[in-house]
């Protein structure tokens, strides 16, 4: 890193940056591709795009960009409050979920607190602690590599006093692993009531009925919970970032002071009020990423192809044995066009992410693939 005259903490310059999918246009450069041949499953975003409901509205919110948002986002929390049958002040907006975690941290975990996410969590609980300068524990996943709740229970306290944060995914990114809602609810039983618990469930649409829980009973039941959602997945609206907390009014309150001024813009609260409205869009996002499940998993299962099972909008699969086999695959990939998600900053460089996509992308996924782990060297496992 290079060395600045700056009085920087170690704790800033320690950072590394985060990594996003790469972009359709970075690739078609970099390799000398056609942009409007190449797919992108690299971001778990929605395959089928912006609603038209949101387009609509964006469209109207147009002639008043003038002027800043409402700060308050008062439709939206209204909107959200009629749909989750909370008081409007349960609920607090972030530009992005990822804004809602953060803004957790800052919250909950700042000035010294400790923060304690899953191996293989997302990679923002990781970066909100350390942006703040909070001390963070990581609990080994299980073997399945989803989260330990006892080890992470037992995480809390660690002798010197009780974690201030502790993040859960549920459904879980990069692995897609799932916790049953009585895992959840007997976890939250068991956490003291001082220590803050953010269960993100950015993925919570695509879950089957099965799957389904009702996570706003345990904010009511629970003062110590904050649930997050997003609209960049299912609604479609990534590009907007727009999200959300769901938490008792003493947390989502302090959320409230934390956060920046004007943090969701005025386009992303009227796609969001409209998208939310969008029960026929949503259902359909759900019911073509079951069906590219089902297309990956399959295909993945007759060619021997490990992979996880997943709740969420990707899948994660073994690229091979070695250490390096990830990182051959996603550039053997990319160099077909298709573009996937490394992650090896997970401790997981044997493993590719993809996303589900319509069902053209995935076969074009799965075509170049085969070729991919060929010529690569990498085995299937
Ligand atoms: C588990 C999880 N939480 C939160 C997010 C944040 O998404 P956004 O900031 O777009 O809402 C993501 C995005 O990939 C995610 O995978």
């Amino acid at each position: 890193m290079t060395a600045t005259p700056f009085c920087i903490p170690d704790y800033i310059r320690s950072i590394a940056p985060y990594i996003g999918g790469k972009p359709i246009d970075e690739v078609a450069r970099e390799f000398g591709l056609d942009p409007a041949r190449i797919v992108k499953l690299a971001s778990n975003e929605n395959p089928l795009g912006v609603p038209d409901s949101a387009k609509r509205a964006m469209a109207a919110a147009m002639a008043d960009l003038g002027r800043y948002p409402d700060d308050a986002g008062f439709d939206l929390r209204k909107a959200l409050s009629s749909k989750l049958g909370v008081d409007e002040d349960w609920v607090v907006l972030g530009a992005g979920s990822s804004d809602i975690l953060i803004t957790a941290a800052l919250t909950f975990a700042g000035g010294g607190g400790r923060v304690i996410h899953s191996q293989y969590g997302f990679v923002v609980y990781g970066l909100a602690a350390q942006k703040i300068g909070a001390r963070l524990t990581v609990v080994p996943a299980t073997a399945g590599l989803g989260h330990d709740l006892d080890a992470m229970r037992a995480a809390i306290d660690d002798g010197h006093g009780k974690a201030a944060l502790v993040y859960i995914a549920n459904p879980s990114n990069p692995t897609g692993t799932f916790l049953t809602a009585s895992e959840i609810e007997a976890f939250l039983e068991r956490v003291p009531g001082e220590t803050v618990v953010v269960l993100d469930e950015a993925y919570t649409e695509y879950l089957d009925d099965a799957q389904r829980y009702d996570a706003i009973a345990w904010v009511r039941r629970f003062p110590n919970l904050l649930v997050s959602r997003t609209f960049s997945k299912a609604y479609g609206l990534a590009g907007l970032r727009v999200g959300y907390g769901i938490g008792q009014p003493a947390l989502t309150g302090l959320m409230n002071r934390v956060r920046a001024a004007f943090n969701v813009n005025a386009l992303a609260q009227a796609a969001a009020v409209a998208a939310l409205d969008d029960t026929a869009f949503l259902a359909e996002s759900a019911r073509v990423n079951r069906a590219g499940y089902d297309q990956l998993t399959k295909a993945f299962e007759a060619a021997g192809i490990e992979y996880v099972p997943s709740a969420g909008n990707f899948v994660l699969f073994k690229a091979g044995d070695d250490a390096e086999a990830g990182a051959r695959v996603n550039l053997a990939l990319l160099r077909r066009g298709v573009i996937v998600r490394p992650v090896a900053n997970y401790g997981l460089p044997r493993w590719l992410r993809v996303s589900i996509g319509t069902e053209a992308e995935n076969a074009a996924f799965l075509a170049a693939l085969p070729d991919a782990m060929r010529t690569s060297g990498a085995r299937a496992a």
